[in-house]
């Protein structure tokens, strides 16, 4: 499964307290390693389109790790494909439906997860959030200081979802990470059933 959601909303947190519940689930974060390790750079120096061109790299290097883990185990994906659409879009203000057309020739090329759940919560939770986050990086500063940011990224999660055969969507306001894994936990079963 995929948790996908503007920086702040709880993935990570909700990735944790999944794992745990599905006894040792693989939990990784798109973007994998090694590119993680290059994105502060590659934002600095690269031009918009190198700059897609280095996202797809990790986003395609992560669904070869989930194809491998998820032969053996529940893969939980903290960000997929959303993810790379609607920041890339929010970051250099094209439209969604233009970065999306960008992905589309690999879309084959990457796993299709079981469900994709969109974590929201209300912007006034988001800030506290942001504001307390302890791997806050660059990415989740530039969130609240770059002016429409937080709202474009918001409306691109919700025409991505939009168009998300695997969509569902998960409202965090006022729920505990074990609440919220709990229910996540109950869907899948349903699902499976
Ligand atoms: N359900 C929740 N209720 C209240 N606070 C939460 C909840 N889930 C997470 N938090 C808090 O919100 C902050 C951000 O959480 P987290 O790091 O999981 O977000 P994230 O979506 O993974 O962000 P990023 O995309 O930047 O990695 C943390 O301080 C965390 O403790
Ligand atoms: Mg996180």
């Amino acid at each position: 499964m995929v948790l996908e959601g503007v920086s702040g909303t709880g993935k990570s947190t909700l990735a944790r307290a999944l794992a745990e519940r599905l006894g040792g689930a693989t939990s990784l974060h798109t973007l994998p390693t090694p590119h993680t390790g290059w994105s502060a750079l590659i934002n600095e120096r690269l031009r918009a389109l190198p700059q897609f061109a280095f996202y797809l790299s990790g986003l395609l290097h992560a669904a070869d790790l989930i194809r491998l883990a998820r032969a053996v185990r529940p893969v939980v994906a903290d960000r997929y494909a959303s993810s790379v659409v609607a920041c890339h879009a929010a970051v250099h203000e094209v439209p969604v439906e233009e970065v999306a057309g960008l992905l589309e020739p690999f879309r084959p090329y990457l796993e299709t997860p079981t469900r994709t759940y969109y974590l929201g919560c209300s912007e006034a939770a988001l800030r506290g959030r942001l504001a307390i986050k302890p791997d806050a990086k660059q990415d989740d500063l530039d969130l609240l200081a770059v002016p429409g940011r937080l709202a474009r990224l918001v409306t691109n999660f919700r025409s991505v979802r939009a168009a998300d055969a695997t969509a569902v969507p998960l409202d965090m306001d006022g729920k505990s990470p074990g609440h919220l894994a709990d229910w996540i936990v109950a869907d899948l079963e349903a699902q499976s059933a």
